[in-house]
């Protein structure tokens, strides 16, 4: 049986933006997505997701999640014309829009195969496979999350418009940051939110402009405050950056909601990670205490997933 773990993601600063290549900053979490692929006397592949979710997330990304498996067998160069596999998905990284569960998958699974059938992938590959993948979740993928849950660390992402590789960076900090991370339980659509995005951009060019100019400057000052461990300006350059994204109309009521009550109980900054319309804020905390109290208050706040992780070492 071959095995392979991907890395759930976070975006600290820059979804959206990094589909129109301005830089990103992503860190991956400790949960993982775990692939086992094993031989079958059936054709084809069939699937047990034993996946953890928050409601409904599976069901309603069912299709996407099938044309990614699809995706990522033809790019590993798997044929399953006269042989079959089955595929078992499981792992402690919950299914919830902006964990980065697609890519996860995606990267556990070409791992898996590569470990099954000896294909002698690098991580670069693997990592070039769940981008395939990740096409089979939404057209356009900036490839930020696949990269975060192939490599995980803090990663300083930029992509290339003209098709060739992306630029990525793993950068290291001073002490580790302390996030909490809560679900609104809406699961989105990142082919529809990203579509629609682009729908508005193309309306009106000039709007768009003028937001991601000053998102461009916010995410160096984020780079350099994060590399400083000035932990006080990261997290205003999140409130800025949740800002910029309400702008973009990929807020709602609900993670505006979860990013008022963190920014009551002390965090220093809080956003929306991912997607947007639904799935996860982030919230940075300046200590574990602090943390503790924000995570507590988002789940008195009806958050039906809260989860606590550090990143930056
Ligand atoms: C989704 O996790 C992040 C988006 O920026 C889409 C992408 O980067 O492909 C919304």
């Amino acid at each position: 049986m071959g095995r392979g773990t991907g890395f759930g993601k976070i975006i600290l600063y820059g979804e959206h933006f990094v589909v129109y290549g301005m830089p990103a900053l992503a860190a991956g979490i400790a949960s993982k997505t775990e692939a086992f692929v094993s031989r079958s006397k059936q054709l084809g592949w069939t699937l047990d997701d034993r996946r953890p979710e928050v409601f409904g997330y599976k069901k309603k990304k069912k299709d996407e999640h099938t044309a990614s498996i699809e995706l990522v067998l033809e790019s590993a160069g798997i044929d399953l014309s006269e042989m079959g596999i089955h595929i078992e998905l499981e792992g402690d990284l919950v299914c919830a829009s902006g964990f980065g569960a697609s890519a996860a998958s995606c990267v556990s699974l070409a791992r898996a195969l590569n470990d099954e059938f000896n294909l002698g992938f690098d991580d670069e590959e693997i990592n070039e496979i769940g981008y395939e993948g990740e096409k089979g979740s939404h057209g356009t993928p900036s490839g930020i999350d696949n990269t975060a849950s192939t490599y995980g660390g803090l990663v300083w992402y930029v992509r290339d418009l003209g098709g060739g590789p992306p630029t990525f960076e793993k950068l290291k900090l001073k002490d580790s940051g302390f996030l909490t991370i809560a679900a609104t339980g809406i699961t989105a659509s990142t082919t529809k939110v990203v579509s629609d995005v682009r729908a508005k951009k193309d309306e009106n060019p000039e709007w768009f402009d003028s937001i991601a100019d000053e998102y461009k400057k916010l995410v160096q000052d984020a780079r350099t405050a994060l590399l400083q461990f000035d932990m006080k300006r990261a997290g205003e350059l999140m409130n800025r950056n949740h800002e910029l994204l309400q702008n973009l109309t990929v807020s709602c009521k609900e993670l505006d909601e979860l990013v008022e009550i963190a920014r009551s109980e002390g965090a220093l900054g809080s956003k929306v990670t991912g997607t947007g319309r639904g799935g996860n804020m982030i919230a940075l905390a300046p200590d574990k205490e602090t943390q503790n109290r924000i995570a507590h208050a988002l789940e008195k706040g009806g958050s039906p997933f809260v989860y606590k992780t550090t990143f930056g070492l």
